[in-house]
């Protein structure tokens, strides 16, 4: 397969075509389970059963964990589902109104059956709020639900082939906060005083800025393009600047509108891309060509 071309088919065929460790970074958002229609035959999320949809999401981690290079990262963007009324092969623990888990088990059987390593399971938070203050950060789509809570995040899990991989944490990382840099600075002079003299300090604060940490608001972006489910561009660019190194191949096998491969071209490296309707397929190729433009 070349790189820097967007390839249109079922992922798991395509990704069977892929020669074996030949991929930086994957970083990917599948069709969710029972939530939105693509409009093509052998698309993925329309399953009967819950456990067929887990079982071809897995299958397909197996392919992305094969093509992987040993020091490789895996990016997977997943939301859960609530049980529907489509369901129809249902075992006795998808009851009505149940939240279904889909991601977390999808999760637990990509570490179980394929041995891949789960270093984060990073919240996506779209909106957060502070119950006290009442102040809300971020945006979501309204609910209208009234016998539950509306669902503000997702999970966006970083698995590795191996534990000798590559993680560039300083590319991301965030300045620290005046209270942090202040309360550092007391602990110096008392570090000073004390038998550690001054290492208390220098081995506190990272000169770059602070580890992220796992809970990220990633703010939601307004729709431009024509496909239904596009992820803002900041989340490829956090996976691919941390997860892929500079001018490595990363591989999006849910390519949709392209958003993946602009960023990783953006951030010079190359992409590989895999895509059921053809229609995404010519979005995705009109955006990357705007972008030599
Ligand atoms: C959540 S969207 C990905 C959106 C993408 N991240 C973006 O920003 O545009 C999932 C994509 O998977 C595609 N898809 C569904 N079933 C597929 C399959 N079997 N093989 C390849 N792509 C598939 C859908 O057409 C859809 O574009």
């Amino acid at each position: 397969m070349q790189v820097n071309k967007i390839y249109q088919g079922d992922s798991l065929e395509l990704l069977k075509k892929i020669e074996d460790k030949t991929i930086d970074c994957v970083v990917t958002s599948p069709p969710y389970y029972n939530v939105r229609d693509y409009g093509v035959k052998e698309q993925i999320g329309r399953e009967q059963s819950v456990e067929e949809y887990i079982s071809k999401i897995v299958n397909i981690m197996r392919e992305c964990k094969r093509i992987l290079r040993d020091d490789g990262t895996i990016f997977l963007n997943l939301g859960d589902s609530y049980f529907g009324d489509e369901i129809k092969d249902k075992p006795d623990w998808v009851k009505a109104k149940q939240k279904l888990l889909v991601h977390y088990r999808i999760a637990i059987r990509c570490q179980e059956e394929l041995g891949l390593i789960l270093r984060n399971d990073i919240h996506w938070i779209k909106q957060i709020v502070n119950y006290q203050t009442e102040e809300s950060y971020g945006s979501s789509v309204p609910c209208p639900v009234q016998d539950r809570l509306g669902l503000n995040s997702e999970a966006i899990f970083f698995f590795t082939k191996s534990t000798n991989y590559y993680f560039n944490l300083d590319s991301i990382r965030m300045p620290y906060k005046e209270s942090t840099i202040k309360k550092s600075k007391v602990n110096r002079k008392y570090s000073r005083e004390s038998p550690y003299k001054g290492q208390f300090m220098s081995t506190n604060l990272n000169p770059l800025g602070k580890n992220p940490g796992d809970c990220i608001m990633f703010p939601l972006e307004r729709a431009r393009e024509k496909h239904i489910a596009m992820f803002p561009s900041i989340i490829p660019e956090f996976c691919i600047k941390c997860g892929c190194p500079e001018r490595g191949i990363v591989l999006d096998p849910f390519m949709g509108s392209g958003t993946t491969a602009l960023v990783a071209k953006r951030l010079g490296r190359s992409f590989v891309g895999l895509e059921l309707n053809a229609e995404y397929v010519q979005l995705a190729n009109k955006r990357l060509q705007q972008l030599k433009k």
